[in-house]
């Protein structure tokens, strides 16, 4: 996580650094800082807390410069605080960096330069690149000393440095995301698009492994032996205006009722009445088995993924915890097709299972949102979501584009292996817009239940089948936006213990709209009445026997049952974003949380 920002050009780089800063803000919250090249050498401002506190201290400044660099952190080594803020200096204050990433060797790299005189201020592992490049500086061109510093580095880096007298930046990346923006007479870099959009569509994504020297007017990549390297390229596809909240509260919000939208915009040109084009090259009469990984949310609709897969297409998905994935010895091989599902498309433990995947022998798909990411890159093909930037820390519409573009997949598959894909399916999966708006057209009976959620302390999400996943992604969003402790459970495994936990005071969410599962539902809301807890069931128009049985009900229109998880979750998104805003919680950035998460 973290976001590094940096501007060489004509302009006075604070203000941008600033604002580069604030776009990257939901990837790291704990401290903030900047340093600028001034012509008697660098200037570093650093805060503990959010990017305000550093515009505060930054304002007593006299900062001119037109080169700088700047640094949020989601704090891995050392606690959050000004001195294990970056940028990170060398000993004379001549060079600063500010790194995204984790160095794992660092701790021997510390003691082999404490040795050699290196005074270290901070406990971050970030440190060390700083000193490592004023010790390879002796006698030794910028470019050189950096060169030979990042040779060393074990770990993940996506990094930028300046030094004193030098118009110039350097940046690099190992494993963690870095954007070059190209302006007209100046160049910004970033760890990520949005915070350059602004001011340029013109980018290079500097691949692993690479080193990037900025200058005002241009910038030469190289890779770590020193050889030059050739760069394509892009333009953005995102505009401005979808990086602002638009007259929303908060960008949560905002995304909850995109959803409508993205979800159109993931299923555009790609769905006909009676069959489905991807451009993904699969062979899938070949393909064995399916192993989905991802991590948080969208390890949830890769479960959702794995229903509907093994539903229409009968091939066996098996869905894995990124991170738990790379560290056994996964059986995978050849005729297995591996799925990566990632809204950010960096997330680090996605990125490595991916290549576990990948160096077994795997084909490998992504299902990603954001373009030109380093998951987006590695695949050997991918459908994105086109779900527009997600801002928010809380995944919400990546989620249901997530589930929209796996229904995609499943009818791919099943048109490829059977020769026909279901038109109802079909017809269901073009639907969905529309009844995901019939949702947000009536929010406010939801605001009104959050007023009495807000005051729990606990929460236990329940579904089953299709919307058992949904249950465990209910409960993800409350604690995370409103720091209450909530359980999502397949409703039948409550009675082998949580059900325990049921009293008064402990309210159960249900998912309880008509299904296969319907009357199973029914009996263990019953269970839950029969201790005395209090429900909230989410149920079809018209249902009587789940409403009678429920404290509130929300209602979400009719879907096919393989579906109805696309709906089912806008209630219980608006349900923890009302929550979460009633008890005057920063929604968009929930305490010790970031949005990409990319340290293991
Ligand atoms: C929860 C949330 C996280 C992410 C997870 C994976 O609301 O946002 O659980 O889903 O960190 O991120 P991506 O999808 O970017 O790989």
């Amino acid at each position: 996580m973290c976001g590094i920002f940096g501007y060489i050009g004509f302009r006075k780089a604070t203000p941008l650094l600033i604002e580069g800063l604030r776009q990257m803000e939901y990837r790291g919250y704990d401290s903030a800082g900047v340093c600028l090249s001034e012509k008697n050498g660098l200037k570093a401002v650093k805060a503990k807390g959010r990017v305000g506190e550093l515009v505060k201290k930054a304002a007593n400044q006299d900062l001119a410069s037109t080169i700088g660099i700047a640094h949020t952190r989601w704090a891995t080594h050392g606690a959050p605080s000004e001195k294990n803020a970056h940028p990170h200096l060398d000993c004379q204050g001549d060079i600063a960096v500010v790194h995204n990433g984790i160095i794992e060797n660092y701790q021997a790299l510390k003691k082999i330069l404490e040795k050699e005189g290196h005074c270290f201020v901070s406990e971050t592992d970030s440190e060390v690149i700083s000193h490592l490049i004023e010790k390879f500086s002796e006698g030794a061109s910028f470019e050189g000393a950096v060169l030979k510093t990042l040779k060393i580095l074990q770990g993940t880096f996506g990094l930028a440095v300046v030094k004193a007298g030098e118009d110039k930046i350097i940046g690099a990346r190992k494993g963690s995301p870095f954007i070059l923006g190209l302006g007209d007479g100046e160049m910004f870099l970033a760890s990520d698009a949005s915070a350059i959009l602004k001011y340029t569509k013109k980018v290079v994504y500097l691949d692993d492994g690479e080193m990037v020297t900025i200058g005002k007017d241009g910038f030469l990549t190289r890779k770590l032996n020193g050889e030059v390297s050739e760069k394509e390229v892009c333009e953005l596809k995102w505009n401005a205006e979808q990086i602002e909240k638009g007259g929303f509260k908060h960008f949560m919000l905002k995304e909850i009722f995109e959803q409508p939208q993205a979800v159109a915009n993931t299923l555009r040109g790609r769905l006909a009445s009676d069959t489905v084009k991807l451009s993904v090259d699969i062979d899938a009469k070949a393909v064995n088995r399916i192993v989905i990984m991802a991590c948080g949310t969208s390890f949830y609709s890769g479960l959702i993924g794995k229903q509907l897969i093994e539903k229409f297409c009968r091939v066996r998905v098996d869905v894995e915890y990124a991170s738990e994935f790379r560290y056994r010895d996964p059986i995978v091989d050849k005729d297995d097709l591996a799925v990566v599902i990632s809204q950010s498309g960096e997330t680090a433990d996605t990125l490595a299972a991916l290549k576990e995947a990948k160096e077994r022998g795997a084909k490998t798909l992504g299902i990603v949102n954001v373009v030109g990411s380093t998951i987006a890159r590695e695949v050997d093909c991918g459908i994105y979501l086109h779900a527009g930037p997600e801002i928010s820390v809380a995944a919400t519409k990546a989620f249901t584009c997530q589930i929209a573009a796996l229904a995609l997949l499943t009818a791919f598959l099943q048109e490829q292996r059977t020769g026909r894909a279901d038109p109802e399916f079909l017809r269901e999966l073009a639907g969905l817009p529309e009844k995901i708006q019939d949702i947000l057209d009536h929010p406010q009976e939801i605001s009104k239940i959050a007023e009495v959620f807000r005051k729990t302390r606990n929460a236990l999400y329940l579904g089953r089948g299709f919307n058992y996943p949904l249950a465990l992604e209910g409960a993800l969003k409350l604690k995370e936006t409103s720091y209450i402790h909530a359980e999502g459970y397949p409703a039948a495994e409550m009675k082998h213990g949580p059900i325990a936990l049921i009293d008064e005071n402990m309210p159960a969410v249900f998912i309880a709209t008509k299904d296969q599962t319907y009357e199973k539902i029914l009996s263990n809301m019953q269970e839950i009445k029969a201790r005395g807890g209090r429900i909230l069931a989410i149920v079809n128009p018209r249902d009587k026997e789940a409403s009678n049985l429920a404290d509130w009900i929300i209602e979400t229109p009719v879907v096919m049952e393989c579906l109805s998880p696309m709906v089912n979750v806008v209630p219980l998104q608006l349900l923890a974003y009302y929550v979460a805003d009633a008890k005057g919680i920063d929604v968009d950035k929930p305490r010790n949380l970031a949005k990409s998460v990319t340290v293991e």
